[in-house]
């Protein structure tokens, strides 16, 4: 047996997403989503079993995770034991490419590295699929953060069945993801909660009724390259999002008065010929979907915002990996 294993992960940004799910326990979306890889947001993890420790510990850039953060890991860990057979306790030391409360978040990716690193640390030899349906069971959205570039995850009703698959490899299409980070606060109503939520608001089935267009459509462009036709539906789609977040109940509103600034800046800088779209996931942070050409001159009207407190610009990337090298 290893007992011990490094792998690196990406983050995605899910250009159609999930929100909702038919089991809270094993993470089962309701609908398919498709995403995009984030070259500058990963995650590195070493994995150590041993009969040595008596209970699982884990470390965050340095510092000891909280109890709520070793809780989740600890519950992902007990996946990876039960299905190498295994009750051994582990240690695990992670560390992210970006700053602690850029307001980017970290679970996909994560939970895509202590899925791939602690299942070799456990001795499994699990290919693609399966390690993207073990990293499902950490993070929903991390199943996505294993397979390559741009990926399609896929609602099922079994376990086995619900993993995420490249759609093209990360030199398909170089399409910038830049975000512009306008709060640096942890979100106030997490993704769990906020899953649980969705059925409560009456746009939630309209919004599951138009997913498969929504997909057909993200992935077609995708594949031929149509920019517009893919933003238009991506920022389409996380409106939907947002708007069956705000009318659950309770409420959610993850947006602030600098998203809403934002996100009228960037329409107005598509009226004049800047070829952008926004997209939100469960925070207040718009990602521009972009072309390289139009880099510079976002950024540098970005900088002209007082309310972005820093930038961070993503190319597609590949997914999670195997590494010879340990962080202790
Ligand atoms: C809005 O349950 O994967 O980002 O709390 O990070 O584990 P974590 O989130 P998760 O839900 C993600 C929801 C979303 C949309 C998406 O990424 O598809």
């Amino acid at each position: 047996m290893i007992l011990k294993a490094t792998a690196i992960a990406p983050s995605n940004i899910a250009f159609t997403k999930y929100w909702g799910f038919r089991d809270g326990k094993l993470y089962l979306p309701n609908n398919n989503t498709i995403s995009m890889n984030l070259s500058a947001c990963k995650t590195k993890t070493t994995v150590e079993f041993s009969p040595e420790f008596k209970e699982d510990f884990l470390k965050i850039n340095g510092e000891f995770a909280s109890e709520k953060e070793t809780k989740r890991a600890s519950a992902h860990l007990d996946h990876i034991r039960k299905l190498a057979g295994i009750s051994l306790r582990a240690k695990v030391y992670s560390e992210n490419s970006f700053p602690k409360g850029a307001g980017i978040a970290s679970s996909a990716s994560a939970h895509a590295a202590l899925a791939v690193a602690g299942a070799k640390a456990a001795g499994l030899n699990l290919n693609e699929r399966e390690l993207s349906c073990l990293a499902r069971l950490g993070s929903g959205s991390a199943s996505r953060s294993v397979p390559d570039g741009f990926s399609e995850w896929v609602a099922a009703d079994m376990h086995e069945n619900s993993f995420a698959h490249s759609l093209a490899p990360p030199e398909h299409w170089k399409i910038l993801d830049i975000t512009a980070i306008v709060s640096e606060g942890e979100k106030k109503v997490g993704s769990v909660d906020g899953h649980r939520l969705a059925a409560t608001s009456p746009l939630y089935s309209a919004r599951l009724a138009h997913m498969k267009e929504h997909n057909d459509k993200v992935r077609k462009a995708l594949l031929e390259k149509d920019f517009d036709l893919m933003g238009k539906i991506i920022e389409k789609d996380s409106l939907s999002l947002h708007a069956v977040m705000i009318t659950s109940e309770p409420s959610i509103r993850y947006w602030n008065s600098a998203s809403l600034k934002l996100m009228n800046a960037i329409e107005s800088w598509r009226a004049q010929g800047i070829k952008a779209y926004h997209t939100f996931d469960a925070g207040p942070n718009p990602h521009i979907i972009t072309l390289p050409e139009f880099r510079e001159e976002i950024l540098k009207r970005l900088k002209e915002i007082p309310e972005v407190k820093s930038i961070i610009v993503n190319e597609p990337c590949e997914g999670a990996r195997l590494i010879n090298e340990h962080l202790f």
